[in-house]
């Protein structure tokens, strides 16, 4: 049985569903035949978008709900195979003008839903989206999964908390779980109205209305997943047992200074402008500096590499929000 078999007829629950990576990944699962629901707080501030699961709308269950509510989380765990557990307060600056609400999204509701799973369902699988930024900044790179954990931010502290949980459950409770440190993804459904979710959104937006974007630090190094392959790591992750208790980095082609990508998104744009600038005080304090993953660990227990180049992603992307852009400002 491939991997896309193993999905027809599971019942998939994708927490922050109506977000970037889970409507992908919600888009993907339908065309598999999975029984999807989807369960999002729709927080405007936060990347849900009723739009990202336009053409499927009539082939998932929608759930209005905050993970943070034990209750909603306790009914909706039961009867599911698979939890993508993707919600998640993504704002490195948000975190630290508001700690507690990150904390209570990407700390304590990460281990309400696992106690969920341990009461209601604990014959689930749950592979958790966790970020590379639980790192801080690389000792050496690329950073392999053995680099120590020393988070900049509240962010990374709290998401570092929400994977430990899982590994945890995983070990303790025989919860199945793992974790997939995301680096920079991007790709159609991004929030792009600003830069909360990643710099390339906003980007992505004044490049396509024709006015000048920032890039800070233009030497600096970074890597890029397009979603599709985040996804098909997710696919892999949810049907091997081999996951189970594992933390994987996710990686992309190669590392690209910020100027060469902001080079690649002007070309495949057909035109454009930005101006190099240094860091802003107040970013530069929970700045990483250079970073791009080893991905050799998820390659060789999972088979995954990333497919698709940066250069394509990118012309991919603009082709979306050229025909979508007013949906998401
Ligand atoms: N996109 C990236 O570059 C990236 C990088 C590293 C890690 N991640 C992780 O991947 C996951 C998905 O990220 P994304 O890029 O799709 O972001 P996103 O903001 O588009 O998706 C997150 C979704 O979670 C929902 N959500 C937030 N708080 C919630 C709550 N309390 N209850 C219910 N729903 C809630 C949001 O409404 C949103 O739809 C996140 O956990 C994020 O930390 C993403």
């Amino acid at each position: 049985m491939t991997a896309n078999q193993a999905f027809q007829g599971r019942r998939i629950l994708i927490t922050g569903g109506l977000g970037f990576i889970g409507s992908t990944l919600a888009h993907r699962l339908v065309g598999l035949g999975s029984r999807v629901t989807l369960v999002d707080s729709l927080i405007p501030e936060y990347g849900g978008n009723l739009f990202n699961i336009v053409g499927i709308e009539d082939h998932v269950v929608v759930n209005i709900s905050d993970v943070r509510d034990q209750h909603s989380m306790r009914y909706l765990v039961q009867g599911q195979d698979i939890l993508f557990n993707l919600a998640g307060q993504t704002s490195h600056m948000d975190s630290m003008q508001d700690p507690y609400t990150d904390l209570e999204i990407n700390s304590r509701a990460q281990l309400s839903i696992l106690e969920a799973c341990r009461r209601y369902n604990p014959t689930i699988k749950v592979i958790f989206g966790s970020t590379r930024q639980i790192y801080g900044k690389p000792d050496y790179l690329p950073v392999d999964e053995k680099h120590l954990l020393r988070p900049v931010d509240v962010n990374g502290i709290n998401k570092m908390a929400g994977e430990w949980y899982h590994v945890l459950y995983n070990n303790v409770h025989g919860i199945r779980a793992c974790a997939l440190r995301l680096t920079n993804t991007y790709g159609p459904r991004m929030r792009v109205k600003d830069a909360r979710q990643t710099f390339l959104g906003i980007w992505i937006k004044l490049v396509l209305e024709g006015k000048p974007f920032e890039v800070w630090d233009g030497e600096q190094l970074r890597d890029f997943t397009y979603v599709d392959d985040a996804v098909e790591a997710l696919l892999l992750a949810g049907v091997h047992d081999e996951a189970n208790g594992q933390v994987f980095n996710l990686g992309g082609e190669r590392p690209f200074t910020l100027k060469e990508s902001a080079d690649l998104l002007v070309e495949a744009n057909g035109g454009g402008e930005y101006e190099v600038k240094s860091f802003p005080a107040d970013r530069k304090r929970i700045d990483i500096g250079d970073y791009y993953a080893d991905y050799t660990h998820i390659s060789s227990v999972l088979g995954w590499q990333p497919i698709v180049p940066l250069r394509e992603g990118l012309a991919r992307t603009l082709a979306f929000y050229r025909q979508h852009l007013k949906h998401y400002l």
